[in-house]
């Protein structure tokens, strides 16, 4: 799939089904993750890969936290139940000591957004789908999946087979409502 398709089509997807995802199509998602830029080329992140079910299911339980707020006014995460069902999870994590933090800049929360990206454009090249997940209860996440303190956790991203083929771009807004020339405007 082209590129520019792959942008252009791509969607969140939060159902999956049960096929499994291909040892090969998993290293080549892993691969792409890998491939991302880094602040300084430091690499600060790294990817748990769940495919317990048992896990799967506690980290799903987690995607609901009670002070979660939803522009969308979902009364809970959208993507609890496709973490659930996903054949593979992908937790993404970082060390932010091992980025850059330059003026308040957290440079890796674009470390791993950048690589999130990699990530959700192969999925849909490769006729898989994701969703980043970015809402959850990192202190018990870390205790569920033994990740020391002072790593963060950006993301969870279930990964499968999508359930049903979503048609049509998400709304977006005008191009001159987010882009202005020369200056601020
Ligand atoms: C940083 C970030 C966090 C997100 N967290 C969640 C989440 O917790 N649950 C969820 O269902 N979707 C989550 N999403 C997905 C967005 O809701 C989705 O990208 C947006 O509605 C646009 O839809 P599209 O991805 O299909 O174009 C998140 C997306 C981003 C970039």
């Amino acid at each position: 799939m082209d590129l520019f398709e792959a942008i252009r089509t791509r969607r969140s997807i939060r159902r999956f089904t049960y096929r499994p995802v291909e040892e090969e199509k998993l290293q080549a998602l892993l691969e792409a993750m890998r491939h991302a830029p880094s602040w300084a080329n430091l690499q600060c992140w790294k990817f748990i890969v769940v495919k317990d079910s048992a896990v799967r299911e506690r980290i799903s339980e987690l995607t609901y936290v009670e002070s979660f707020f939803s522009p969308l006014g979902y009364k809970t995460n959208p993507a609890k139940k496709g973490v659930a069902e996903a054949p593979v999870v992908i937790v993404a994590c970082a060390d932010p000591s091992r980025s850059g933090n330059i003026w308040g800049q957290q440079y890796y929360l674009a470390d791993v957004g950048i690589a999130a990206q990699s990530l959700m454009l192969a999925a849909r090249a490769l006729g898989l789908g994701t969703v980043f997940v970015g809402v959850f209860d990192e202190e018990a996440l870390r205790g569920l999946l033994g990740i020391p303190s002072p790593i963060r956790v950006v993301g969870i991203f279930p990964v499968g087979y999508p359930m049903e083929e979503k048609t049509g771009g998400s709304p977006r807004k005008a191009m001159e409502e987010i882009v202005s020339y020369e200056k601020w405007q």
